[in-house]
């Protein structure tokens, strides 16, 4: 139940999210509110969150329910932050500020959750590893979204650039980038993106170095999250933690 619930928590986020981003496109499918509508949309994916709640709620642990309900609270107010920064330039402290809020403490309190129940000693420790897991991730998820095509991805490519979202890899793109460039790359926002533009976003990516820049980044935080697991004693499962921190990382390759 614990795990499903987690799950559960992804997932109504996603729903959400694609509200949010006004995405037709997700893991391949067409998004719920592309498939229906937003009304459906937004109270499917409240029904998918309480559900959630309810069948975290089965282990009779408060602390199991504020552990995943605080979690929510990070991903919306990353996310809020992200809005209210809209036409600021960020830092890429900033940056990873954001991919720690959205994703990061989502995988933070699935790591250290289930501890709760089991041995509280380990939960500073899961949390380290989930906290560093999830920025990887995000970082890799970013460099994806401006360098693979839509049938692989699953979502729409370049959504950050239309969506005029703050990531680390779009920070570094633009810092590679000439004048007229950027001028190139900001006038995409908020339009269709042709095949062109992202041919040219892709190839961009590549010559400036904004990519292996991000990944350089990406890496130190799957180290983090391997060094984290060292605190706890050695089994299979704690290999298996480790080789999740290989796979974030994979993906990009
Ligand atoms: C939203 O982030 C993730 C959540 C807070 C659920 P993104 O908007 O970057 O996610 P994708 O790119 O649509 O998957
Ligand atoms: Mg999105
Ligand atoms: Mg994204």
């Amino acid at each position: 139940n614990l795990a499903a619930g987690m799950e559960m928590l992804h997932v109504a986020a996603l729903i959400h999210d694609d509200v949010v981003d006004g995405s037709d496109t997700r893991r391949g499918q067409r998004s719920l509110k592309a498939q229906w509508d937003n009304r459906t949309a937004v109270l499917g994916g409240d029904y998918i969150m309480a559900r959630a709640i309810v069948m975290m709620g089965s282990h009779n642990a408060c602390s199991v329910i504020i552990n995943a309900v605080e979690s929510i609270c990070q991903m919306a107010s990353g996310e809020l932050r992200n809005f209210g920064m809209r036409h600021r330039e960020p830092t890429a402290e900033q940056c990873i500020d954001l991919a720690r809020g959205k994703t990061g403490s989502l995988f933070a309190v699935t790591c250290s959750t289930p501890v709760l129940l089991i041995d509280e000693r380990y939960r500073d420790v899961m949390e380290r590893y989930g906290m560093s897991l999830g920025v990887a991730f995000q970082i890799i998820d970013d460099v994806l979204d401006l360098c693979q095509q839509e049938t692989a991805l699953g979502k729409p490519s370049c959504g950050d650039i239309i969506e005029g979202k703050h990531t680390l890899p779009l920070l570094y793109l633009r810092d590679g980038l000439n004048q007229a460039e950027r001028a190139r790359l900001l006038a995409m926002e908020g339009t269709e993106i042709d095949e062109d533009d992202r041919e040219w976003v892709a190839s961009s990516m590549e010559a400036t170095g904004a990519r292996e820049r991000a990944e350089v980044i990406a890496r130190q935080y799957a180290a983090e999250a391997r060094a984290a697991l060292e605190e706890l004693p050695p089994s299979p499962y704690r290999e298996a933690m480790a080789s999740l921190a290989d796979f974030v990382l994979a993906r990009g390759a």
